[in-house]
C-alpha cells in the first residue's frame, strides 16, 4: 500500500509499504482522511526527535477493516475517528479520568509497518498517512456514518487540542478574556473552544495578517499581527506556536490571577525566561498541556454533538484536500501560512 514515510532526512511517498494484521486488542482502519499537524512537520524537520523509518501522520478517521479476537468496542464497518491515546485503562491516572498521564499513552512505539523489507515504526501511536493502519481498539472511538471523513479527522489531534485546551485545562468562565498566539490549527481550535465556553474578549495573534479573517470566523473578536504589538491583559493566554519568545509573551500578557496555557512544541531543550515575580505577586501562572487534556472516549462525542449544533466549526478548517502524493505541496501550503488544515486523502 502507499505511505508516507520519513526516512531520517525527509519524506517519501512509497509504494511498498505494509501493516500487520490486528493483534487481539488491536484494529485495522482504512484511512478516509487525514489532517496535516505541525506536529508532523516538526518530525520532518527535527524539532521532534523521532527514530526512522517511520509512518507519519496522527490525525485520522476511517473505517475499520478488521478486528482483534478481544476487540468488542468496534466491528469491521464502523466509522471510527483515530486518537493518539493508547491508554492502559488501569492505572491511577486512567482511574482518575486524566488518559492524557498515562504512562503507558506516551513513548510506546510499535513497528506495525514494513518499508519494503525494512520494518519502519508508528507515528504518535496511529501513523494515518496511510492507506490502513493498525491501532489499539481504545483509541478507535466510532463516529455516525454521516460525519464527512475531511472534517471527522481533524477532532483527532486539532480539534481535541485546542477546544481540548479551553475546555478541560483552562476553566474559562463566561465573559472572561483570552489570547490565543499562533492562528495555525491548534490556535483556531482554541478560539473556538474559548467562544463555546463563553469567553468575553477573545484576542487572536499571529505574525501573519492573513490570519485575522480565520480567526474571526472561528470566535475571535480582536486580531493583533504586529509581532511586538501590545496584548491587553487576559485572564487565559494560549501559546500554540512552539517558540520561547512566544510562551514570554503569551505570559507577559496576563492580567492579575490570569494563566497561560502552554500546547506548542519547540526544539528539545528549549528554554524561556520568566520573571518570578510576575507570577507570585498577583496569582499568574502557567501551565503545559498535552492532548487538550483529552478524554476521547467523552470527547470526541461531545465535538461531534457542537459540530451538529453549528457550535463547532470542522469543515471551515479544512482550507484544502490533497491526495496522498501531493503531501510535500501540502507541507508547503502549511509552512507559508495558507491552511487553517490541510487534509490528505490516502
Ligand atoms: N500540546 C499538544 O498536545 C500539541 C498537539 C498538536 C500540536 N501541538 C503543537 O502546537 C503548535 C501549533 O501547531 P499547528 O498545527 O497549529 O501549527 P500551524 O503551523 O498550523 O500554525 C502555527 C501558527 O503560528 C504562527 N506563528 C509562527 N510564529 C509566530 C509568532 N512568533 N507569533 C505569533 N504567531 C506565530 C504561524 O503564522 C501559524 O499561523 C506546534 O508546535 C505543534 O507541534 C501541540
Ligand atoms: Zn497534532
Ligand atoms: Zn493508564
Amino acid at each position: 500500500m502507499r505511505a508516507v514515510v520519513y526516512n531520517g532526512q525527509g519524506i517519501e511517498v512509497r509504494k511498498d509499504v505494509e501493516v500487520r494484521d490486528p493483534r487481539p486488542t488491536e484494529v485495522k482502519v482504512k484511512i478516509g482522511a487525514a489532517g496535516l499537524c505541525h506536529s508532523d512537520l516538526s518530525v520532518i524537520e527535527r524539532v521532534i526527535e523521532y527514530p526512522a523509518p517511520a509512518v507519519l501522520g496522527h490525525e485520522g478517521a476511517g473505517v475499520v477493516e478488521a478486528v482483534g479476537a478481544a476487540v468488542t468496542e468496534v466491528k469491521p464497518g464502523d466509522h471510527v475517528v483515530l486518537t493518539t491515546l493508547a491508554n492502559c485503562g488501569r492505572c491511577s491516572a486512567c482511574a482518575r479520568g486524566i488518559p492524557t498521564q498515562c504512562r503507558a499513552s506516551l513513548g510506546r512505539i510499535s513497528k506495525a509497518f514494513t518499508v519494503g523489507d525494512t520494518p519502519a515504526y508508528n507515528f504518535a501511536g496511529t501513523s494515518v498517512f496511510a492507506e490502513s493502519t493498525v491501532v489499539q481498539a481504545v483509541q478507535a472511538i466510532k463516529i455516525p456514518d454521516d460525519i464527512p471523513f475531511t472534517a471527522a479527522c481533524l477532532i483527532g489531534c486539532g480539534v481535541l487540542t485546542g477546544v481540548g485546551a479551553a475546555l478541560n485545562r483552562a476553566n474559562i468562565k463566561p465573559g472572561q478574556t483570552v489570547a490565543v498566539f499562533g492562528i495555525g490549527g491548534i490556535g483556531l481550535n482554541v478560539i473556538q473552544g474559548a467562544r463555546i465556553a463563553g469567553a468575553g474578549r477573545i484576542i487572536a495573534v499571529d505574525l501573519l495578517a492573513g490570519k485575522e479573517a480565520l480567526a474571526r470566523r472561528f470566535g475571535a473578536t480582536d486580531f493583533i499581527s504586529d509581532g511586538d504589538g501590545e496584548v491587553p491583559p487576559v485572564d487565559w493566554s494560549f501559546e500554540c506556536v512552539g517558540h520561547p519568545a512566544v510562551v514570554r509573551r503569551a505570559v507577559d500578557a496576563l492580567d492579575w490571577g490570569g494563566t497561560c496555557v502552554v500546547l506548542g512544541v519547540p526544539p528539545p531543550g528549549a528554554e524561556v525566561s520568566i520573571p518570578i515575580n510576575h507570577l507570585a505577586y498577583v496569582d499568574r501562572g502557567i501551565i503545559g498541556c498535552r492532548y487538550g487534556s483529552a478524554r476521547p472516549h467523552h470527547d470526541v462525542p461531545l465535538m461531534i454533538d457542537l459540530y451538529r449544533r453549528g457550535e463547532l466549526l470542522l469543515d471551515e478548517l479544512v482550507s484544502r484536500t490533497y491526495p496522498l502524493e501531493d503531501v510535500e505541496l501540502a507541507i508547503a501550503d502549511l509552512k507559508s501560512g495558507a491552511l487553517a488544515r490541510g487534509v490528505l486523502q490516502p
